[in-house]
């Protein structure tokens, strides 16, 4: 006989995600899956580890380009052990470690697995979704891994074509997203050029793999960012950097735009910087969206580059093949093991969710429900 579980559920889309996590997220009771209802290539997880991503966030006010039926349960990776499986189910057994693609199921999926994000006790997959975890990851690191490698190869490999030798300007470095960029682009052989607004967090960027690392706090108050363009140049023997990869965003972008080499690749992959693009409460459109100035981008040769991994991947399965294979040999190899600063218990879901939001964060987080199963 299980036990009862808990879930979160985000209960209505607020205005921003603070106001979501303020009026709208609770912790509510969670029944043990009825496996008599489940289909036989299904899986029942106890969940051990979510992650907490930014996507996280912005999915709880609607502002994410994907929204899933109110009320739902955050947290579009999770990883945990296999608790039940129906009878097509052949590569796992019961007790395994696994992870989930989020891909194929929770939040940001359409169909019957939407329902089961990684934010509680329990969980169901199906088996495709179901993927063991390398013996070198725990399930902190196994939750962190899929969304932020995928994305960074994406945007790095794919969508940038960044080649060994190559100097790329990272922004964002101390998040989830920018460390395994940090890591992918150091394993595809680039100089790295780490940047972020806090030596602390830098430090870690640094023993991480970053070979430079730039605080773009202003010095001056009138500036909202360095005039970091400076150190870059002296840093790349004054022709600028190959590839920017941009998930800041704002004034970040356009100070980037003044130190890169002619015919530069500019990656835009986000803007935790001015997350408001969208309007809130699931509005949609995009009041706020960011601008780059054209004269720079034009005096400059760059190529600008929309990065966005999951789209990307539904307009074209096939380029994902070579990327979870390179993603799951590097883990194998040892040569990527990501970095989770902060684990919460589910029952500090709100305060997880703020640190998250605050940049208290370095790498990936992780929640994990608290309930303990008999
Ligand atoms: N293209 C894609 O496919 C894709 C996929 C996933 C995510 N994204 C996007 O990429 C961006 C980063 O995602 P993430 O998961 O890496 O987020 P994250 O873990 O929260 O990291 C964002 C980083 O941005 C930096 N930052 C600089 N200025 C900031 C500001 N004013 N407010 C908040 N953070 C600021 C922070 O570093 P410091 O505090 O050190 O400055 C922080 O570590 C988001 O916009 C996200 O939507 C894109």
């Amino acid at each position: 006989m299980m036990r009862q579980g808990k879930k979160v559920h985000v209960n209505a889309f607020g205005e921003t995600p603070m106001e979501s996590v303020d009026e709208y997220v609770e912790i509510v009771d969670q029944a043990y899956p009825d496996t008599t209802s489940l289909n036989s290539k299904d899986v029942v997880l106890q969940v051990k580890s979510s992650a907490i991503g930014w996507v996280d966030l912005m999915m709880t006010s609607g502002q994410y380009q994907h929204q899933p039926r109110l009320p739902y349960t955050p947290g579009l990776e999770y990883s945990g052990v296999v608790l039940w499986k129906g009878d097509d189910v052949s590569h796992v057994d019961i007790g395994d470690r696994v992870m989930v693609d989020g891909f194929l199921c929770g939040p940001r999926t359409s169909g019957p697995y939407q329902k089961y994000g990684g934010f509680s006790t329990y969980a169901v997959a199906p088996k495709e979704a179901i993927i063991p975890i390398p013996e070198s990851l725990n399930f902190d690191q196994a939750c962190n891994l899929l969304g932020s490698y995928e994305t960074a190869y994406y945007c790095l490999k794919t969508s940038g074509g960044l080649q060994a030798g190559e100097t790329v300007l990272i922004h964002g470095a101390s998040g989830a997203t920018g460390m395994a960029a940090v890591h992918i682009a150091k394993l595809l052989g680039a100089t790295v050029i780490a940047t972020g607004r806090s030596d602390e967090k830098l430090s870690i960027v640094k023993s991480q793999g970053a070979d430079y690392v730039i605080n773009t706090s202003p010095t001056n108050k009138e500036d909202k960012v360095s005039k970091f363009r400076t150190e870059v140049k002296s840093l790349t023997g004054g022709k600028g950097v190959d590839v920017v990869y941009d998930g800041v965003g704002g004034a970040i972008s356009e100070e980037s735009l003044r130190c890169v080499k002619f015919g530069a690749r500019f990656l835009i992959v986000g803007w935790a910087s001015t997350p408001f693009v969208a309007k809130g409460k699931g509005k949609r459109g995009a009041p706020n969206a960011n601008r780059l100035p054209t004269n720079l981008i034009l005096m400059k040769g760059l190529k600008v580059l929309g990065s966005p991994m999951v789209i990307a991947t539904q307009n074209d399965i096939s380029i994902r093949t070579q990327r979870l294979k390179d993603i799951f040999r590097w883990v194998e190899d040892g040569k990527i093991s990501p970095y989770v600063s902060h684990v919460f218990s589910m029952a500090d879901i709100k305060e997880a969710m703020r640190a998250k939001w605050n940049g208290k964060i370095i790498g990936g987080a992780a929640v994990r429900p608290d309930v303990e199963l008999i």
